[in-house]
């Protein structure tokens, strides 16, 4: 029997950019024997295991503490102790003047923007009672932006996005310059990744305090997606400051510290924001889980998980970042026409390889065939679609793996780019 579907059916159970990474990198991780430099999954790191060894330890010592972690749900919102605890944090470490009612837990990240996006965008009708229907959008102030938001629209066409501007810093690295453009009076929001994923680029605080300025003048948010960034993962190579402000809307995760299969995202905004979308929560998934706040709520409290941050995971990421651009500056041949971001922070090398006879989905398979998995950088342009060969042009690497399969994995990258160049 053919399935009968609805268009939001069509829609998110066709395959998508995102589904078919997270399937790569679940079967390479299971099957083993590819070398793996495809997803964001984070490193594994002994002295944040050990870390997480000794609270689960503290967990299960502690009467009553694990039969209420499994055994009872949580508000939508999440703990409303770990919310408290959450915002003192904030408080302390970025120097705002939040509350527990500024915060809401979600099941990821990914969940969140995919709340923040539909809930703010799409099919509107304007404030209560006016009748004047619209296509609200989100806005992409600089792509290449994450692919796990490409297919997060529920009404067709939510995203539109700036064209960046390239900057060569050198004969082999640029970074991508925001190129502030026209703001359309359908966007309800800006949306960027701090630090990007994919090209590793750190929008400036400067550029941070222009977008806000927009935002506020025009009444509409800005989404700031802190994966990577401040204060944890803090996987963040150059200092910038995480603002407050009634118009942005910080979204947090614990998977890149090392806990992504706890899924939880953090929310972090305006009280009615954070109603709505502990409402959302519950119709979709009743209450968030429990387990990643109860592993980290008391090295939130004593700021521990700063300085774990601070001593571990950064200069662990920041020495894999270093090391992989040796890596990449010895193989590669230095005559091809190939340019790496510079990487300011996350998981990731991202090629541009200009002249290339291929394209990036070309460049894919002949890696895959070789056991190593990459990403094509086509995917990472939400809501560009005007036509820009650069698009094409570009792969994203991720170093997260172990050196020795980061090393052969950059040879085998380096052989193909270089065929990929050859007439
Ligand atoms: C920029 C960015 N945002 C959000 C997410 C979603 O992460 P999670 O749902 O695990 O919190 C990811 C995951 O790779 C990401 O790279």
């Amino acid at each position: 029997m053919k399935v009968q579907l609805s268009d939001f059916g069509r829609k998110f159970s066709a395959r998508s950019g995102i589904y078919e990474l997270m399937e790569d990198l679940g079967r390479a991780l299971s099957e083993g024997g590819k070398i793996m430099m495809g997803g964001g999954n984070p490193a594994h790191i002994p002295e944040v295991e050990a870390v997480w060894r000794r609270r689960l330890n503290e967990i299960l010592a502690k009467p009553g503490a694990m039969e209420t972690m499994l055994g009872d749900y949580d508000t939508p919102r999440g703990r409303p102790d770990f919310l408290e605890t959450l915002a003192s944090f904030f408080n302390r470490q970025c120097g705002w003047n939040i509350t527990a009612d500024n915060i809401a837990v979600t099941i990821g990240s990914q969940a969140a923007n995919f709340l923040l996006f539909n809930m703010l965008a799409g099919r509107s009708h304007g404030s209560e009672g006016a009748n004047r229907e619209m296509a609200r959008t989100i806005l992409f102030p600089l792509v290449p932006e994450y692919i796990g938001y490409c297919d997060q629209g529920v009404s067709p066409g939510m995203f539109r996005a700036w064209k960046p501007e390239v900057e060569f810093l050198s004969n082999h690295d640029f970074k991508y310059r925001m190129q502030f453009g026209k703001l359309d009076e359908d966007v309800a929001a800006l949306c960027l990744s701090r630090p990007t994923n994919p090209s590793a680029n750190l929008v400036t605080d400067e550029e941070i305090a222009r977008l806000v300025a927009l935002a506020r003048a025009r009444g509409i948010y800005l989404i700031i997606d802190h994966a990577y960034g401040q204060p944890f993962p803090n996987v963040v190579f150059k200092k910038v400051q995480p603002v407050w402000d009634e118009c942005v809307i910080h979204a947090f995760s614990l998977s890149k510290l090392g806990l992504p299969t706890t899924r939880t995202g953090i929310v972090v905004a305006s009280p009615e924001i954070i109603e709505r979308i502990g409402i959302m929560n519950a119709s979709l998934v009743l209450a968030t889980s429990t387990i990643g706040q109860a592993i980290i709520q008391p090295l939130l409290a004593s700021d521990e998980i700063t300085q774990m941050c601070e001593r571990c995971v950064r200069p662990f990421y920041k020495h894999r970042s270093d090391q992989t651009r040796a890596w990449i500056a010895e193989c590669f041949d230095d005559s091809l026409d190939y340019h790496v971001h510079v990487c300011e922070g996350a998981f990731f090398f991202w090629l541009w390889l200009r002249g290339m006879r291929i394209n990036d989905r070309e460049l894919y398979e002949r890696l895959k065939a070789r056991g190593v998995l990459i990403v094509p950088g086509s995917y990472f342009f939400p809501g560009l679609n005007e036509p820009w060969e650069h698009k094409q042009q570009c792969i994203r690497v991720t170093y997260c793996a172990e050196p020795s399969a980061v090393r052969r994995g950059i040879e085998i990258l380096a052989e193909e780019i270089k065929r990929a160049y050859e007439k």
